[in-house]
């Protein structure tokens, strides 16, 4: 089966964490399943920034990215981060190699421009993917491990938010599955993990302050992801043990299924129709 797993920044901070992710993507791989992970930079990045003496600065939770921060982005995502998973996948058994849009042009983007006009200087969306290249690895047995970036017609590389660039990019390659890794156990509710939140749920979770900054925009990519056809998103905590087993296998997973707006079984269809 195809799948994107998406791996939050915050799970690359701990080396155990890191590993125990790693054994997971590569026994994954080894069944099989071709997987492309991507991966966020989450407290890393910004702790970056800080030491160098750059501020951060969010707009609709999307960091506004001047040449400056970007250049951080590249050594930070597609460096430090990257080379982090690609290495410990490959420990663990199956070759992984950490890819960032500018190879072999992987990944590319336009620049996102908001309804209020305000810059966000280097943040892209996800216009195109390489497949070819990304099969020419899975056919090698190998795992794809991308950095959140695009790359523009101008030649720069632009931020693209880790979920956007997952949720985009399972669309682009027909994924099955979508698994989100992240750094709590699931949408949460009041403390409580929902096990399943329906599309048309979403803004009602965000008009009611339930869900608020990453996850409004994990929630939305999960949304998009649905809509371009990719049949299961599931939003689960990357530090519990064998998750990611659990998820991409399909058993009895942990954390939050998200699922589509309208039933597409035929006797839902009917119901409807009524
Ligand atoms: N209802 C909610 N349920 C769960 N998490 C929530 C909720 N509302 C807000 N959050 C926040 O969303 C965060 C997850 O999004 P965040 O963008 O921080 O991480 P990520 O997308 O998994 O990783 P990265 O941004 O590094 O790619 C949680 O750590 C939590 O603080
Ligand atoms: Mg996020």
């Amino acid at each position: 089966m195809r799948m994107v797993v998406k791996v939050a920044g915050a799970l690359l901070e701990r080396d155990e964490d890191v590993r125990v992710l790693a054994r997971q993507i590569a026994e994954l791989a080894r069944a099989g399943h071709e997987l492309l992970v991507v991966h966020g930079g989450g407290k890393i990045f910004s702790n970056t920034l800080a030491r160098m003496g750059i501020g951060s600065r969010f707009v609709n939770g999307l960091r506004i990215t001047d040449r400056e921060t970007r250049d951080a982005a590249v050594m930070v995502f597609a460096g430090l981060l990257n080379k982090k998973l690609s290495g410990a996948i490959s420990l663990a058994g199956q070759p992984a190699v950490g890819i960032s849009a500018a190879d072999a042009a992987c990944f590319l983007a336009e620049p996102m421009q908001l309804d209020d006009f305000e810059a966000l200087g280097f943040v892209g969306y996800l216009t195109e993917v390489n497949v070819d290249f990304l099969r020419s690895l899975w056919r090698e047995g190998i795992v794809p491990v991308a950095s959140c970036m695009g790359l523009g017609a101008d030649g720069e590389l632009y931020n693209i938010n880790a979920d956007h660039l997952a949720a985009a990019a399972a669309e682009f390659i027909r994924a099955e599955r979508l698994i989100f890794l992240t750094d709590v156990a699931g949408v949460l509710d009041d403390g409580k993990v929902l096990r399943a939140v329906r599309g048309t749920e979403i803004e009602d979770l965000i008009r009611r302050n339930k869900v608020s900054g990453g996850m409004v925009l994990k929630l939305e990519a999960a949304k998009r992801a649905l809509a371009g056809g990719v049949a299961e998103v599931r939003i689960v905590g990357g530090t519990q043990p064998r998750a990611l087993l659990a998820a991409g296998g399909g058993i009895r997973s942990p954390g939050t299924r998200v699922l589509p707006l309208i039933r597409t079984s035929p006797k839902a269809a009917h119901g409807a129709a009524q």
